[in-house]
């Protein structure tokens, strides 16, 4: 069976079937919140889990999809930080070029990683300069950015 891994899944807002059964859902924290603003916030993931350091073996995942939070400003009531969390204004650069390095490490041989990035307030090219992998394609010119690299095999 394909297996697949969402190593930031949040809210879970960008699938269309938010339970879906070949994916293991990760997060680094469980959250439900009813915000005044109308949002709601509900962090369930299956795993609990760290990008950093993620608690699967190796060539696991045939599809990995990192969406890591992309905010380094943003008021810790905000819903926007409520909802998506926020980078740590002086290891951002560090986490997330860990972050890839576990996403490639637990992808298979030939997997596939997709990863979504906005431009708000960092650079795509900043992010990309944090790991030496290059993406194949993705939509350049967006400001939210959808990118599709893979493993190749070693
Ligand atoms: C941009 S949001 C993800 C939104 C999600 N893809 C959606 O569709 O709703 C980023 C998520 O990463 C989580 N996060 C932050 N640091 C993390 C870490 N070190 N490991 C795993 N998840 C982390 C946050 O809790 C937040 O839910």
């Amino acid at each position: 069976m394909t297996k697949v891994l969402d190593v930031c899944c949040g809210s879970r807002m960008f699938w269309f079937d938010k339970q879906n059964p070949i994916t293991t859902f990760m997060d680094i924290r469980e959250h439900y919140e009813e915000l005044d603003s109308g949002h709601v916030i509900n962090v369930a993931p299956d795993i609990v889990g760290d990008f950093r350091n993620m608690p699967f073996d190796d060539n696991t995942y045939d599809l990995v999809v990192f969406d890591p939070p992309h905010l380094l400003r943003a008021g810790p009531n905000s819903w926007l930080a409520k909802k998506y969390g926020k980078l740590n204004l002086d290891t951002w650069q560090e986490d997330i070029s860990k972050g890839f390095k576990e996403c490639f490490r637990v992808l298979k041989p030939n997997g596939t990683l997709v990863f979504k990035w906005n431009e708000e307030q960092i650079r795509l090219k900043e992010v990309l300069a944090t790991t030496e992998h290059k993406p194949l394609f993705g939509n350049k010119r967006a400001k939210t950015h959808w990118l599709v690299f893979v493993k190749e095999e070693q």
